[in-house]
């Protein structure tokens, strides 16, 4: 029987599967497997159901010549080095599709809370400081107004479209713009520097690659409006964080919610948590307890698949069944 690892405890029904068709061994914790741990519990295996925190690298692949096949709990694959994973013939799979709603539900979160510096205005009011003499005041606590205003969607894939259907329920002008041009009624495609320059609000919605990374960086940042709010849900890369830091904190751009970061967790000592018109949460896009299960069961289908030596329904690399 193929031996399978699984990287973490997961929810959902079809992972109950995997025992008939495979020896898995299933990483119970304490937290993550780390690096060295994957790299050792790995020693055998045929299959790899990791997570995104799993760094899936060539070495990794070298070390275990006999994985043949991954599938991941998650849409993105930047975590894997996809390119050594076909060259080597290991199918890759991961779950699209599952977390479109969910995650735009957060992009449309975070550009509200930021918007409307929720989450400074909670904090002032748990710290104590809404008192008597400062209880209501013509400036207190003003934000910017979302309806009406114009949202720019970078990557206009499927979250991207489920921002823009969100944002039409605001009564915003929506403008997108996307690597490979597409045409989405309500949306005006336009060339990214244009969106970003004519946004009040920009959302990220687009996968790291290397076209991708850094996008968003210092010269692209200084097209925003000044009083503009970039929300992030996609991934940290895309964006050039101590530019972000930078704007921010120079009135160059007004606030921003990022869901992620380059570096995750993102260090405490990071300078965008130290501003104010940030607001920062812990990459939980897709975390609601429905579409986790949609994705465990997805990437545990992925695996059965494999193992039954059929292609893996959401696959990354198909070509490497042609090879
Ligand atoms: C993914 O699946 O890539 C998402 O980032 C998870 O939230």
């Amino acid at each position: 029987m193929a031996k399978v690892l699984v990287t973490h405890q997961l929810p959902g029904q079809q992972i109950l599967q995997l025992p008939d068709h495979c020896d898995m061994n299933i990483w119970m914790g304490p937290g993550l497997l780390p690096a060295a741990g994957l790299r050792d519990e790995l020693a055998g295996c045929e299959g790899l159901l990791c997570l995104l925190t799993d760094k899936i690298d060539a070495s990794l692949m070298e070390a275990n010549p006999q994985l043949r096949f991954i599938a991941s709990m998650s849409v993105g694959v930047d975590h894997i080095d996809v390119k050594a994973a076909t060259a080597r013939g290991i199918v890759v799979g991961n779950t699209p599709g599952v977390l479109v709603e969910t995650t735009a539900d957060a992009s449309f979160a975070l550009l509200l809370a930021a918007a409307r510096r929720l989450v400074e205005a909670d904090r002032f009011v748990r710290g104590g400081h809404w008192r008597v003499e400062n209880a209501w005041s013509p400036e207190f606590f003003t934000g910017k107004d979302v309806a009406g205003a114009t949202l720019g969607i970078v990557g206009l894939g499927e979250v991207g479209q489920a921002v823009a259907r969100r944002a039409a329920g605001f009564g915003m002008k929506v403008l997108a713009w996307n690597r490979t041009p597409r045409s989405v009624p309500g949306v005006e495609a336009v060339e990214l520097d244009e969106l970003l320059a004519a946004s009040d609000f920009v959302s990220i919605n687009l996968a790291l690659g290397e076209e991708t990374r850094n996008l968003i960086d210092e010269r692209r940042l200084g097209l925003m409006k000044r009083d503009a709010v970039l929300v992030n849900t996609s991934r940290g890369g895309i964006v050039d964080e101590q530019a972000l830091a930078d704007a921010l904190s120079h009135d160059r751009l007004a606030a921003a919610g990022l869901d992620v970061f380059e570096r995750e967790p993102v260090p405490d000592d990071h300078p965008l948590l130290s501003l104010p018109n940030v607001v920062a949460t812990p990459h939980i896009g897709s975390a609601t307890e429905a579409t986790r299960i949609k994705m465990a069961d997805m990437a545990a289908l992925n695996m059965l698949a494999a193992l039954k030596h059929e292609p893996m329904p959401h696959c990354v690399n198909p070509e490497v069944y042609a090879s």
